[in-house]
């Protein structure tokens, strides 16, 4: 008997559908994200429902050679009339191997399909973020290095606020993105297989779901088929992951055009990474970094809208969770170019070491550092100390007379007018940056004390390779597993067909 499209009507529903209803109701665009997982789970769920004795051999094998040819022929080869991949795959199954692909979804729904192909594709996503991260998290400790010594006016309210180093300042954001890259790769439940769950209470099909698991490269079954197949946990906790630090490195892209602004121009990004006016010749502007700022915000907001989108559903499925599907690609999608343009901006920026230097030079960011000396010289509290030291501050600021060492003797005569005697070397060496920098403060900017900061932060990204690295490993293992499991029925190439995905984005 001949099917006619969409594949899964002409029982309870009509054949026909509403055009508009159609393209509302089509997911197969987004989709393509998870193609290839979806058939590993076919693939797996054919040979669990052999192993349990509810499909014969000669079945099942023919059932994975089709799928195996599903494969190799690509997304591009689905029937584009499909409500989703999996009605495309089991469509185009038909088409490849005839009436016995209609055993293929003996035991499983589209429900415990959908749930486990997501976190398939988002765990292998999961790792080239954080490879993507780990190699922003190195960019920003080469920076930080290699100008580890540079000071610059560091802010709080837009204002000079304490002088740091280029060094202490751009590792700050290595170290959110260290932990970014690592808390990605442990998102809860992401290791745990929906499959096996059907639509949300189980089936009568008694397959081996600790098989299945293992055989996907999941650590276990997911423990509750309700919860597996109508909530979303691991999908809303990954996108609050992306969001916490798309909203981090909102404001390394927000800082970087700081810098690089005629006011400052600390930074300066290459050509390649920058665009021009149409009209104003002279412009060189940092747009990459704009964009970013912007589409890190979009990040950021995509979690609110997946809340918005799964919260308030009721028990069990429902359609609703589609959406919140293209909301997670597209959020890993815009995360991860985002990233890998901002390793390169970078990599390539220009420092302008003087520039940087005379934002401290040139304000009073050493207030601080003159007040703790006032305070312990001439033996006042911190906030008598303070407060003369504000004085002290107006008036030189209105004279427009920074703190900087050349500036020492007229320091030390409005500290004089204050009735706060100091020697003046002892205020030159307070202003003098190489001095104040050091500081006897764990954590703090002192570069020696950075320098261990900084060996740190890349001893923690090489451990996050390494666990991608293991992940990888496992993946590899699970695809070798599943390989020789369809070997048994005596079929091969399913790996390899799948490892094309894999080489596929390498190379892309
Ligand atoms: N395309 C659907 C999704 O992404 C697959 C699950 C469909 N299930 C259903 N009961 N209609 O959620």
């Amino acid at each position: 008997m001949a099917l006619g499209r969409p594949f899964y009507r002409g029982g309870r529903v009509s054949g026909g559908r509403d055009p508009d209803f159609a393209e509302l109701s089509s997911s197969l665009e987004q989709d393509r994200e998870i193609f290839h997982c979806d058939v590993w789970n076919s693939v797996v769920h054919a040979v669990s429902l052999w192993e349990a004795g509810r499909i014969d051999r000669s079945t099942a094998a023919e059932i994975v050679e089709g799928l195996v040819t599903v494969l190799e022929e690509g997304p591009d080869r689905l029937p584009q009339d499909a409500e989703d991949v999996h009605e495309a795959v089991e469509s185009k199954l038909h088409e490849v191997v005839g009436e016995e692909a209609g055993w293929l979804q003996l035991g499983r729904s589209r429900n415990d399909q959908v749930a486990t192909s997501v976190r398939m594709r988002l765990r292998e996503r999961a790792l080239d973020l954080s490879r993507e991260l780990v190699g922003l998290g190195r960019a920003l400790l080469d920076l930080a290095r290699e100008h580890a010594e540079v000071p610059i006016a560091g802010y709080t309210h837009l204002k000079r606020a304490q002088p740091c180093t280029i060094g202490f300042w751009m590792s700050t954001y290595a170290a959110s993105v260290a932990r970014s890259a690592r808390g990605l790769l442990r998102v809860p439940g992401m290791d745990e297989c929906p499959l096996g769950c059907s639509a949300f209470s189980g089936s009568t099909v008694p397959v081996d779901r600790y098989r299945e698991a293992a055989l996907l490269g999941f650590r276990r079954p997911a423990q509750h088929c309700g919860e597996a197949t109508a909530l979303r946990g691991p999908i809303l906790e990954f996108l609050g992951r992306l969001a916490t630090t798309a909203s981090e490195l909102t404001r390394l892209a927000g800082d970087l055009v700081q810098m690089c602004s005629d006011e400052l121009g600390v930074v300066e990004p290459p050509d390649e990474l920058s665009s021009t006016s149409s009209v104003m010749p002279h412009k060189k502007n940092p747009d990459a970094l704009e964009l970013v700022r912007a589409e890190l915000t979009v990040v950021a907001g995509l979690k609110g809208l997946g809340d918005a989108v799964h919260g308030k559903l009721p028990m069990f499925y429902n359609r609703d969770l589609q959406v919140l599907n293209g909301l997670l690609w597209d959020s890993v999608n815009r995360f991860e170019l985002c990233v890998r343009v901002l390793r390169k901006v970078v990599e390539g920026l220009e420092v302008d070491e003087e520039a940087a230097r005379g934002t401290v030079l040139g304000s009073h960011a050493a207030a601080v550092d003159l007040a703790e000396l006032v305070a312990e010289r001439a033996d006042m509290t911190f906030r008598e100390a303070h407060k003369v030291v504000g004085r002290v501050s107006t008036r030189l600021d209105r004279e427009g007379v920074p703190m900087s060492p050349e500036w020492a003797d007229r320091v030390v005569e409005e500290l004089e007018r204050e009735g706060v005697e100091l020697r003046a070397e002892d205020v030159r060496d307070v202003l003098n940056l190489k001095r104040t920098l050091r500081r006897p403060v764990e954590g703090s900017t002192d570069p020696e004390r950075l320098g261990v900061i900084l060996d740190r932060l890349r001893a923690e990204l090489a451990a996050v390779e390494r666990l991608e690295g293991t992940w990888r490993g496992k993946l590899e293992r699970a695809l070798n597993a599943t390989e020789a499991a369809v070997n048994r029925l005596g079929v091969g190439g399913f790996a390899e067909a799948y490892r094309g995905y894999w080489d596929g984005e390498a190379s892309g």
